[in-house]
């Protein structure tokens, strides 16, 4: 399975923040963005990765991740010219697709917590269809809506209903077989000028191709599109990595707890952190394997 994480978006409800710098590398506590849901994928097992930006800041994610190879990765850039949707995404990634199954991630989603990776892993052999999460939200209107019938069924998603059939919304992580590029490429622009990802996971339905599972409430799946949501994921992070002395979504920690580096590797990342307290975790992480 290959992954896209896209992070393109003008990120306009973060102004002025995002003015002259992308949302995705914004700070949540003591990382970038984009390493939760670069991390998320790395979880999974996912080692090819593209990444979307806009035209503007592909320079910075590109000096911010590199090829990938210093975590084991794999990772490739393109440009979403314009925010035309996140199904767009797989128009833009077609060649690096490849008829090949897909994860798509939304680079300012976060999910975290007990079982999430087992969930992923479930997922991440898809071969034919497609699978999306759904997590029980106070305010679904804000997002794509999935609802069940009483034997569990998907009967609807919707995006942004103003009446919620259901209180779970569908999170930003989406794995689809590689007719998904055909599907996107059919998609006509919603009322609002996007390609909706929602049509594509109803193209799914149509077919009886789609499955959902939920998150359940030991998940945490948080915003960052406000100034208080980004405030608040931060503050999260925080909180756990300071009870626990661990670091939550740090590439060079999964990078080699996955084996996607060996230990020498991780050394040589370690050299020039060294005197970093992000360096001192690494070298600490060592010690104690
Ligand atoms: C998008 C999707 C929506 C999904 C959400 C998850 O919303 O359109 O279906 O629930 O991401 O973050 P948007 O960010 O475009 O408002």
């Amino acid at each position: 399975m290959k992954g896209i994480i896209l992070s393109g978006g003008s990120g306009t409800r973060l102004y002025p923040l995002t003015v002259s710098f992308s949302k995705q590398l914004m700070p949540v506590y003591d990382k970038p963005m984009i390493y939760y849901p670069l991390t998320t994928l790395m979880l999974a097992g996912i080692r090819e990765v593209l990444v979307i930006t806009t035209p503007q800041d592909r320079h910075a994610f590109e000096r911010l991740l590199g090829d990938g190879s210093k975590w084991g990765m794999s990772i490739r850039y393109a440009e979403q010219a314009e925010p035309r949707g996140i199904a767009e995404a797989f128009i833009i990634g077609e060649r690096f697709i490849d008829n090949n199954p897909v994860c798509l991630i939304l680079g300012d989603n976060i999910f975290y917590g007990d079982g999430l990776i087992r969930q992923l892993e479930r997922v991440v052999t898809l071969k034919t269809g497609a699978h999306i999460f759904g997590y029980f939200v106070k305010n679904p209107r804000r997002y794509g809506v999935v609802a069940f019938d009483e034997m569990q069924n998907v009967i609807s998603i919707e995006e942004k209903p103003e009446h919620p059939k259901s209180p779970y919304a569908v999170t930003g992580i989406y794995f689809y077989d590689g007719t998904v590029v055909k599907k996107a490429q059919s998609l006509k622009p919603s009322g609002r000028g996007e390609l909706e990802i929602t049509d594509i996971n109803n193209l799914y339905l149509r077919d009886g191709k789609l499955t959902v599972s939920l998150f359940g409430r030991g998940i945490a799946w948080l915003d960052t599109g406000t100034h208080e949501s980004l405030l608040e994921a931060g503050n999260f992070i925080q909180i756990i990595e300071k009870r626990q002395g661990l670091k939550i979504g740090c590439p060079e920690e999964i990078a080699f707890r996955k084996g996607f580096i060996s230990p020498d590797e991780l050394h040589e990342l370690i050299k020039p952190l060294a005197t970093t307290e992000y360096g001192l975790y690494l070298s600490r992480i060592v010690r104690q394997l």
